[in-house]
């Protein structure tokens, strides 16, 4: 018999905590503000100990829930093994892993510096693959849990300009894909939120000049807000907005060609197209 849905608001969560990579600014520090508002016990990771503490010092104040906060590098290849430790010494039992922590880097594939490529490719996807593999043996135990990646438009075909930082995140979906087939039976829910173009820094870390992004870019709030929906709902694949919906179904009808184009025209990263 299937089981219901992962519940993150159900009362037997309230003692569990919500593990959020990526938690110290952007997207993962707002899964953070909204998981706290809403009584979740919190684990943050990312490198920025300072702004991290000061958001657990700030939830653990105005939301009286329980914080963690474990700075790691994550490109670092022991960082998972040290994560999974701490929070065993911790006792906190994490029932929700959102791999949220991500970079890009804008410009030709050819002028990525070698260090850069590493690190994209270690915390985008080998990071992500290996906290979604020690933390999932606990939750398919319990019978109960929920890893959520956050993906983006940028993996459902090669975007010229973000040619690397595409391929990874066309890893972390046909990752999440088949691992929401794998363990449908077992109550855990995998889901990959895919984003368009987000107001965060991510655009000045990567080196993307914002201002020739040729969409609209969202709210983080929309991409945080749909993602627990479609979390709550057992979807696979979660789509922010109506426009982000309509550019992967359109890709139905188009070449692929002409998608990669469109993808590269609308980040606007190379003049010459
Ligand atoms: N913004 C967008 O347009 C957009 C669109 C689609 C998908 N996404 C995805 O959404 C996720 C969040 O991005 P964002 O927009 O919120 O970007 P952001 O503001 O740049 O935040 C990136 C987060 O990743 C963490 N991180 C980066 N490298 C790390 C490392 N080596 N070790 C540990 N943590 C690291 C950063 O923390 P520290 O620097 O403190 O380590 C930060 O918390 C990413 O996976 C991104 O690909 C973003």
């Amino acid at each position: 018999m299937a089981m219901p849905p992962y519940n993150p608001f159900a009362a037997d969560c309230s003692l569990r905590y919500v593990l959020i990579t990526g938690a110290s600014m952007g997207i993962g520090a707002l899964f953070a503000r909204e998981f706290a508002k809403r009584g979740r016990n919190l684990v943050l990771v990312a490198r920025s100990a300072d702004a991290m503490h000061m958001l657990a010092e700030e939830l653990r104040r105005s939301c009286g829930i329980r914080v963690e906060v474990f700075p790691a590098d994550l490109r670092d290849p022991g960082s998972p093994e040290r994560i999974l430790e701490f929070c065993h010494l911790r006792h906190t039992e994490v029932d929700l892993l959102i791999n949220c922590a991500g970079l890009s880097r804008a410009g030709d594939f050819s002028d990525i510096p070698e260090e850069k490529l590493d690190e994209i490719v270690m915390v985008n996807m080998l990071t992500l693959a290996k906290l979604t593999r020690l933390f999932l043996p606990d939750m398919v135990q319990r019978k109960q849990g929920a890893i959520m990646n956050i993906a983006s438009l940028a993996g459902f075909q090669g975007v010229p300009g973000l040619g690397l930082y595409s391929a990874t995140k066309s890893f972390i979906i046909t990752l999440s894909e088949a691992l929401h087939a794998e363990l449908k039976k077992s109550g855990i829910s995998v889901t990959a939120v895919c984003p368009g173009f987000t107001d965060t820094a991510i655009f000045e870390h990567s080196g993307h000049n914002r201002t020739q992004i040729r969409l609209p870019v969202c709210k983080p709030e929309v991409v945080v807000e749909a993602a627990i929906k479609g979390l709550m709902k057992n979807r696979m694949l979660v789509y922010p907005t109506l426009l982000d919906r309509f550019l992967v179904y359109s890709q139905r009808v188009a070449s692929r060609g002409m998608a990669i184009g469109l993808a590269g025209f609308f980040a606007g990263i190379r003049s010459d197209r």
